[in-house]
């Protein structure tokens, strides 16, 4: 599994990890079963919400007893991050996941709250040690140029953002941003959310051929492609143990330039949007 360092000075963290969005839809074994093979198979990362319904009770079941492994991520909604609403969510959160902290902490997405005011929570959250790190989530330059100047360089761990193969959005201006100011880039939703090209089309086509080469599968190539930038990191869901070592696997594949040129033919960056697409 290829690794890296979570932003800056962050540790070190596999490419591939886990999502949690929807989870508790499923089978409640089920998914603390995919969740534990995904961690026996190396996706450490564990990425969850408090908006994420039944999820963080889900995972804490998953990580007992081996919650030193994890690289453990929850998320406050833009409306509880106010300053002091920043810091009871967090307690929430770690209650839920039956820890007592957390390795990055995320703002959801960009909301009412100044964003100084979250920061000031992050900070006394950091301080209390009961977050490690503190990040965003889908914030575009402009949000980003001034969560920075409040928080100072070093301070954010990362932003998190779509990133899949038919949105690439983020290459354009996000992602260098975060690549010049040492912040992870989390990508999320890497399959699509669901919607991961069908391999009867041209697209899927061509992962078949690239995956065959690999000895991976095109799910697989797809997550090779969304990580193999510097400072990339991805996060799909399954509910599926066979799937989440599928997933893990996927974390060994380099892709050659061959390859990457196939994938930038069948799925081109397209034109910078007007707005950060996410969902
Ligand atoms: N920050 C944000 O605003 C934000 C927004 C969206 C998502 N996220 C995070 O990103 C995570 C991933 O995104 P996502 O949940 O939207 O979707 P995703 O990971 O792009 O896709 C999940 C779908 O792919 C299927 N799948 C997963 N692995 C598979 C495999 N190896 N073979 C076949 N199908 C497979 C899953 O089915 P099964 O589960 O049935 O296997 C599910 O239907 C979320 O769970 C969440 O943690 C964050």
């Amino acid at each position: 599994m290829i690794e890296r360092a979570f932003g800056e000075d962050g540790p070190v963290v596999p490419v591939i990890g886990q999502g949690t969005w929807r989870i508790d839809g499923a089978a409640r074994e089920g998914a603390v079963a995919a969740l534990r093979a995904g961690l026996d198979a190396g996706l450490r990362h564990i990425d969850t919400a408090e908006m994420y319904d039944g999820a963080e009770a889900i995972v804490a079941e998953a990580v007992a007893g081996r919650r030193d492994e994890v690289f453990l991520v929850s998320k406050v909604v833009p409306g509880n991050a106010s300053r002091k609403g920043v810091v009871a969510a967090c307690e929430a959160s770690l209650h839920r996941l039956r820890t007592d902290r957390l390795d990055a902490y995320l703002l959801h997405w960009p909301g009412q709250h100044p964003i100084a005011e979250t920061v000031a929570g992050f900070e006394a959250l950091k301080a209390a040690g009961k977050i490690l790190s503190w990040g965003l989530s889908d914030f575009d330059v402009d949000e980003l140029d001034d969560a920075l100047r409040i928080a100072g360089p070093g301070a954010i761990a990362c932003n998190q953002v779509l990133y899949h193969l038919g949105e690439r959005a983020i290459e354009h201006a996000v992602l260098p941003w975060c690549q010049r100011h040492g912040i992870a880039v989390v990508g999320y939703s890497p399959f699509g959310s669901g919607d991961f090209p069908d391999p009867a089309s041209a697209g899927g086509q061509v992962l078949a051929t690239i995956a065959a080469r690999h000895g991976t599968t095109p799910r697989g190539v797809a997550l090779a492609f969304l990580t193999r930038l510097d400072g990339t990191f991805t996060i799909p869901k399954t509910v599926r143990a066979a799937r989440a070592i599928e997933n893990a696997a996927a974390g060994a594949v380099v892709l050659d330039e061959t390859d990457l040129a196939q994938i930038e033919a069948a799925f081109p960056l397209g034109k910078r949007p007007r707005n950060l697409p996410m969902l």
